[in-house]
């Protein structure tokens, strides 16, 4: 290379154009995504968008159709699994049965022929991670759903692999174990600084965990940003949809007043910034709670020499039903077709709503969001 010239700046795990058909479906479309060392990346779509595919190809159990994958500079293309340098641990664990718990974890060391000496403290080592040192010689079927998930991991990470790879790994668990379960995944593969790809169609678990999340739609990735950014700023109402909950209205615009729109919608007019011609079809959504009960929240933003008409939304809503989810009530309106309006409360306030009844809500105009009405 020439001097003064900076070679271009390589993601650690480089995933470039993957596509894969099966028969006549396109299953992965072209799919691009680069993650950084250590990064913890979810991968998060309904069922049958892709998302095993794409672990099965990384992993190398699949060959992709096009496109190329480069993991720490190398180019992983027809490498068979075991020469990738790769962990992967499945939805049923996929443990050995006959084989004891630290059997189980020494399996990929075996097949990899370290020795022994070495073998045996990469082991006990994985015991020690995963607490589970006292149970090293029983078999695996004797283990409790938690266990098993945590020697699938010791076994993942026994390799020292550039990269792991997570297909919804906790899915099997219950609630409670669950949660106790991701944060125990999340310290263990931030304390190894370890690249991981986890698998989930579980949203809260997606947004608790992950770096980043890529909200897959498809075969293809339809936003790829942080947490607080696929549910704050959801980049199609695709991803409003799937991630967390909203009012939903579609409508059309009104009224262009510089960068603020008027949207008719089946709830009245709606004011939020947007750029779009008059005429224009579009989706309007706000999330619950976000939504105050009475004129509050629409009224607040108005200010002082603002004038009312700079203000925030209200909108009377026939109540259809509540919801108590324990820290806080749901309440759900009346809504035409496609349509969808649901508002977060607190206990008390649910309480009083009652359902057939008429309510006054109110929401400011810059926590609108607006989208393009998705033609079809
Ligand atoms: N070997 C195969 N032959 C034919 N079609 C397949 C094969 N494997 C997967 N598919 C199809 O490819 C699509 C994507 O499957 P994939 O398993 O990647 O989905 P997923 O996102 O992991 O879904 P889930 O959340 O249900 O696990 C599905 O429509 C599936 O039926
Ligand atoms: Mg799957």
């Amino acid at each position: 290379m020439p001097d003064g010239v900076v070679p271009p700046q390589r993601a650690y795990l480089q995933i470039d154009r993957v596509a894969k058909r099966f028969g006549r479906a396109t299953v992965l479309d072209a799919l691009s995504l680069d993650v950084a060392e250590g990064e913890f990346i979810s991968l998060l779509g309904p069922s049958g968008c892709g998302k095993t595919t794409l672990l099965r190809i990384l992993a190398g159990l699949l060959t992709a159709d096009a496109g190329r994958v480069t993991l720490a500079g190398r180019e992983l293309g027809r490498l068979p699994p075991h020469k990738r340098n790769v962990g992967v641990v499945f939805q049923n664990y996929a443990l050995f049965p006959h084989l004891t718990v630290a059997e189980n974890i020494g399996f990929g060391l075996r097949a990899r022929r370290v020795p022994k000496a070495e073998a045996s403290q990469r082991v006990a080592r994985g015991l020690e991670m995963i607490r589970l040192a006292h149970l090293a010689d029983r078999p695996v079927t004797q283990l409790s759903g938690g266990q098993q998930q945590r020697v699938a991991m010791a076994r993942a990470l026994a390799v020292n692999p550039a990269l792991i790879l997570l297909d919804e790994p906790l899915s099997a668990l219950d609630r409670k174990l669950r949660e106790t379960m991701q944060v125990e995944l999340r310290t263990l593969l931030r304390t190894l600084r370890m690249t991981a790809i986890f698998v989930t169609h579980d949203q809260e678990e997606a947004l608790a965990l992950s770096d980043r999340i890529a909200v897959m739609n498809a075969g293809r990735i339809e936003q790829l940003d942080g947490p607080r950014a696929i549910y704050d700023r959801p980049a199609s109402p695709f991803v409003l949809d799937f991630v967390g909950l909203s009012t939903m209205l579609h409508g059309v615009v009104e009224r262009v007043d510089g960068a603020m729109l008027e949207v008719v919608t089946a709830l009245g007019p709606v004011r939020v910034r947007g750029q779009f011609v008059r005429g224009a079809r579009v989706v309007v959504a706000v999330r619950p709670e976000k939504v105050a009960i009475g004129a509050g929240a629409g009224a607040a933003q108005s200010g002082a020499g603002a004038g009312a008409a700079a203000g925030g939304n209200t909108a009377t809503i026939r109540v259809a039903d509540r919801t108590f989810l324990g820290r806080s009530c749901l309440v759900h309106g009346v809504a035409g077709e496609g349509d969808r309006v649901v508002i977060e409360t607190s206990n008390d306030a649910g309480e009083r709503v009652v359902p057939g009844s008429d309510l006054l809500v109110s929401w400011r105009a810059e926590d609108t969001l607006l989208f393009p009405q998705v033609a079809g």
